[in-house]
């Protein structure tokens, strides 16, 4: 299969089981199209589930093209692109080691975090996370890429991110080396931030730095094993509220890699979710 084949079978995969991300936004349509992913993915990276030796797999885009290229438009696989903040390189070949700390986000979930963020030209957005600079791209394909700013923590994933944003034949967003969670002051306020990294507690930095009537979309730690997608609105006193809209997986931010209890977090007691169950069905509420 070619690339163009690759894409129109991803997208259709993304289409029918997915939720229909695509639908009523025709700009993330064009978007994927038009944005190659390839671009973005490295010549070598670590599929993320282990192989039948308990490592985990380098795909290696000169070794193999073609298995590489698949990998690359496998809708629900996030490609690997660092391990423990790069002190195991994808040139070390397969690892045993899960810490993952860099990835290129699955297209099925970028198109899902997209549509839900529903960013409008030229609206000024800031993204945590940067990675390999892919969903800058395509945020920067819709509002322009003079209103993204996007921040990195790691400082070689940022500048292999702004060599890739710069040798495409569009105007680069701005890439800058920084915490995200402290957003990014210099140039807010922001209409959106979408985080690409997960947090455990929305950074307080976030509720200042967005406009009232803004959005954050960040994916919430929860104590079930998943994290969750949270849409949030930012009210005009700094508080902010929403939903979880669905679970995902993603790595967390740095400063919170360390996981708090989840009292402190606002988490319910698990022994307050109650269980009905039935011969029609079962369901699960907060008692
Ligand atoms: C899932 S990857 C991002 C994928 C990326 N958006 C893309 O399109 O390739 C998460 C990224 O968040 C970065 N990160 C982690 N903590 C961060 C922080 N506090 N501030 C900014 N970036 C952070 C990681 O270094 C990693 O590159």
């Amino acid at each position: 299969m070619d690339e163009r084949q690759h894409v129109e079978q991803c997208m259709e995969i993304i289409d029918t089981y997915r939720g229909g991300y695509f639908n009523g936004r025709p700009w993330l349509r064009d978007a994927f199209e038009s944005i190659p992913r390839s671009h973005f993915v490295p010549d070598r990276v670590w599929w993320p589930e282990r192989d039948t030796d308990g490592l985990y797999p380098v795909f290696d885009r000169t070794a193999d093209p073609e298995r590489w290229l698949e990998a690359v438009y496998t809708p629900t696989a996030a490609l690997i692109t660092q391990i423990a903040d790069g002190k195991i390189s994808p040139k070390d070949g397969p690892t045993e080691s899960s810490d993952f700390t860099s990835s290129i986000s699955c297209p099925a979930v970028v198109v899902q975090m997209l549509h839900h963020l529903d960013p409008q030209p030229g609206e000024k957005v800031l993204e945590i996370g940067t990675g390999t600079g892919y969903n800058a791209a395509l945020l920067a394909h819709r509002v322009g890429a003079g209103h993204l700013t996007t921040v990195e923590i790691d400082p070689s994933t940022a500048e292999q991110a702004r060599a890739t944003l710069h040798i495409r034949d569009a105007p680069a967003p701005h890439v800058f080396v920084a915490d995200g969670e402290g957003g990014y002051t210099p140039h807010a306020p922001y209409d959106r931030l979408i985080s690409t990294a997960c947090v455990q507690r929305i950074p307080p930095a976030w509720l200042e730095q967005v406009k009232p009537g803004g959005v954050i979309l960040t994916p919430v730690a929860t104590p079930f094993g998943d994290d969750a997608l949270t849409l949030l609105t930012v009210d005009d006193v700094g508080h902010a509220k929403g939903r979880l809209v669905a679970a995902v997986r993603f790595m967390r931010v740095r400063s919170q890699r360390q996981r708090r209890p989840w009292r402190e977090l606002g988490w319910p007691r698990l022994p307050d979710f109650e269980l009905t169950a039935g011969p029609d069905g079962q369901s699960i509420r907060q008692s």
